[in-house]
């Protein structure tokens, strides 16, 4: 979006100039599903598809916010002592959130302000459309009342919005890629520790293709936290013997070895998938630097498959786009992308492949699932910005 236009939109919903302009991308997992609540590695970067936002701040103490993705919402109002989670408030809540968190961490947040939100980036697709709108109202409240946060704590109160105000038991892979995200680089993280490194995306004749499902969840209502406390309970098992704090801490070989340590059989398969795909993670980012694509791809497809029958988070609509997927030329590799239950995946596909590939997966997707799934050529994109 040009910066006049957000500008302009800003000035037509709120009759008054704006005084800060950002950009807040969507982010992409490479590969790492699952695991960055686990302890694991998770592979994530940054889009440029994402939110725009203007702000500035107000003489009283209300709060007025807009989206233009909502336009018939028409401008939301409510004051700075007033910021509990409502019952339907959709996208709403995740500002509210945000600037909840701000203010009970102690922040000086001493006026209202009239807020702006423009995005082009699906909503509930899996593309972390809700830590883009997090880190959005961060960097503006950031900006407008020179708090001094830095991005790695306004990475953790959004992910705060998340568990404690949405009550989504999440990680902070999104909204770590999302606040951290640079040009063309993917982050490796450690969610143990928060190292992360930054990993050249070099793909050659390749591009990454986004597969959109069109298929709309709320992660909310998902077995989403479900899987989570399978996973606790399973590492509950290994700690009577093992002395460990999370299931990233275990190599393969450890947990072929303990499993067995694992009463519920689900649970054992949640556990291996864990466990499994922070290892595969850490081959990944290696076969990146090496720019061996081929082992790249194959350890996407390993995931999907890992994905699909140890955790049960991807659905005939996923597993549609990714199998049909991996039978077209071209293709190194295809995954979902994200957590699942819907929403996206993603194919490293040859440059000149890519038009026949579209419509190839479109038309089997189409006449299997009863709709058509959206195709994105994936920018690998800057974190979180002022624009100026
Ligand atoms: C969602 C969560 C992340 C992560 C992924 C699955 O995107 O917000 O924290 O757990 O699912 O990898």
């Amino acid at each position: 979006m040009e910066k006049e236009n957000l500008k302009n939109s800003f000035e037509k919903v709120f009759n008054e100039s704006p005084s800060v302009l950002f950009f807040s991308p969507g982010r992409i997992n490479l590969i790492g599903e699952h695991t960055d609540y686990n302890g694991g590695h998770v592979f994530p970067c940054a889009v440029n598809l994402g939110t725009y936002g203007a702000a500035t701040k107000r003489d009283d103490q209300k709060i007025r916010m807009f989206s233009a993705n909502f336009e018939e919402l028409g401008i939301f109002e409510t004051t700075i002592d007033s910021l509990e989670k409502q019952e339907k408030g959709e996208w709403i809540n995740y500002p509210k959130g945000m600037i909840l968190q701000l203010l009970n961490a102690g922040y000086q947040i001493t006026s209202g302000m009239d807020l702006y939100f423009n995005g082009d980036l699906p909503n509930g697709a899996g593309l972390s459309s809700s830590a883009s709108i997090e880190l959005l109202t961060g960097a503006m409240v950031n900006s407008l009342f020179n708090l001094n946060i830095k991005t790695i704590d306004l990475v953790k109160f959004g992910q705060k919005t998340e568990n404690n105000y949405i009550g989504v038991d999440s990680g902070i892979m999104d909204q770590f890629a999302v606040g951290m995200g640079k040009d063309n680089k993917a982050i490796l993280l450690d969610t143990n520790t928060l190292e992360f490194a930054y990993a050249d995306i070099d793909l050659g004749n390749n591009v990454i293709v986004i597969m959109n499902t069109n298929k709309k969840r709320k992660l909310e209502d998902s077995k989403y936290n479900e899987r989570r406390h399978e996973c606790e309970n399973a590492l509950a098992d290994l700690k009577e013997v093992l002395d460990i704090k999370s299931l990233g801490d275990l190599s393969v070989e450890e947990f072929d070895e303990y499993s067995y340590l694992i009463k519920s059989s689900v649970e054992r398969k949640r556990a291996r998938h864990a466990v499994f795909e922070n290892q595969r993670t850490l081959q990944a980012k290696l076969a990146l630097d090496q720019g061996n694509l081929a082992s790249f791809g194959r350890l996407m497809n390993a995931s999907h498959i890992s994905l699909e029958d140890d955790y049960e988070v991807t659905g005939i609509e996923l597993d549609t786009l990714v199998h049909t997927a991996w039978h077209q030329n071209g293709v190194l590799g295809a995954r979902m992308t994200g957590a699942g239950f819907g929403g996206c995946a993603i194919a490293l596909v040859n440059k000149d492949k890519v038009a026949d590939f579209e419509t190839e997966v479109g038309k089997v997707y189409s006449n299997k699932i009863g709709y058509k799934p959206t195709f994105y050529v994936a920018e690998i994109s800057t974190g979180t910005k002022e624009i100026d």
